[in-house]
């Protein structure tokens, strides 16, 4: 049976249909915008179907015609444009879960896998460790979309058995990002410094971020998604990423041992600004995924970065 992948032209969604066509699986990909050369050299093997989340219709006719056995559910708008469109993110986010939560259910499929953020936590913390059963109340539009899509999927879970699964992601970093949003520094200074662009960071050199390398992203929700039933208890997980957390000057740092005439300076934004001052100090603690599913990191801050010039030294193309 198929597999159907919504953003799966993203970042984390084309590393997902790769990984995915790799092990001889039948791979849909859903996305508003295609862009042919993420899949050079195995476009034959991944079927695409360009449609908006928004669009029920579209979504229904996708996952019938797919008629897939799971559904990862990765699109979706990120934090800055949820923040300049809220509107769109509603139909998006809000709209385009519930259409996908809607056509699993009535095409029968079993199994839905979402995408969710630690953009979720916000108001009011308690502690300084954040953990799967930290109260989630975003400052974003972008995190109460996704609050909103998590507990719909517990909803769709408990009232029609559906499988539903979520990870909630730190920053991904990885070549080829293209999204804007507020943590996007982490992956543009380091490939910006590969094309021998200046980068100007959008936060303070102090300002420490958990970060979580794509082939790390795409691997964990492979893991969720291949975990036994009875595993499952916490249903969405966080997932903390690298630690120890670096500070964009330690990242820097690390991207000079590849590139050490890179420019990269600092010009805080305050929206950014704002978001991560009120996270300094903070810790993320993942060990229910850990205990549930075995879940680990396997990319240190040293090996990601050593592995993403490999990635765009390798495949010029596909990340443009
Ligand atoms: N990148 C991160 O740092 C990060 C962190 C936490 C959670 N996530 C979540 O992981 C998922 C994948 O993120 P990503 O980093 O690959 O982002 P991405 O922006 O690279 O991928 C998202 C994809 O969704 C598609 N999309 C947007 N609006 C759409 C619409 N209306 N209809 C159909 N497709 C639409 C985009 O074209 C894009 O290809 C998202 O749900 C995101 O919220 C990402």
């Amino acid at each position: 049976m198929a597999v159907l992948i919504t953003g799966g032209y993203g970042l984390i969604g084309s590393e997902l249909a790769r990984i995915l066509v790799n092990k001889g699986e039948t791979v849909w990909v859903l996305d508003k915008w295609i862009a042919p050369q993420r899949f050079s050299g195995m476009e034959e093997k991944v079927t695409s179907i360009q449609a908006d989340l928004g669009n029920f219709a579209r979504i229904l006719e996708a996952v019938k015609e797919s008629s897939p056995r799971v559904i990862f559910h990765l699109g979706g708008m990120l934090s800055y444009p949820s923040n300049a469109d809220p509107q769109s993110a509603f139909s998006t986010n809000v709209a385009g879960t519930y259409h996908v939560l809607e056509a699993a259910r009535l095409f029968n499929v079993s199994k839905v896998i979402f995408t969710s953020t630690i953009a979720t936590y916000g108001l009011d913390l308690q502690k300084p460790v954040i953990d799967d059963f930290t109260l989630q109340r975003p400052v974003t539009m972008y995190g109460s979309t996704k609050v909103f899509g998590e507990l719909l999927g517990r909803f769709y879970k408990t009232k029609y058995g559906i499988d539903f699964r979520a990870l909630r992601f730190p920053s991904v970093v990885g070549p080829g990002a293209k999204t804007a949003h507020i943590s996007i520094y982490n992956a543009w200074a380091v490939e910006k410094a590969f094309y021998g662009e200046p980068y100007d960071i959008f936060v303070l050199p102090e300002i420490r971020c958990p970060v979580l390398y794509f082939k790390d992203a795409a691997r964990s929700l492979l893991l969720l998604e291949a975990a036994p039933a009875e595993a499952i208890q916490t249903v969405c997980y966080l997932i903390a990423g690298i630690k120890p957390m670096s500070s964009a000057a330690e990242l820097v740092a690390e991207i000079k041992k590849h590139f050490p005439k890179a420019v990269l300076d600092y010009k805080p934004d305050t929206l950014s600004m704002s978001i991560h001052s009120k996270a300094q100090g903070i810790s993320y603690n993942d060990s229910q995924a850990e205990k549930e599913w075995g879940w680990k990191v396997e990319y240190s801050l040293e090996r990601m970065i050593a592995d993403f010039y490999e990635e765009l030294r390798k495949n010029p193309d596909r990340y443009r």
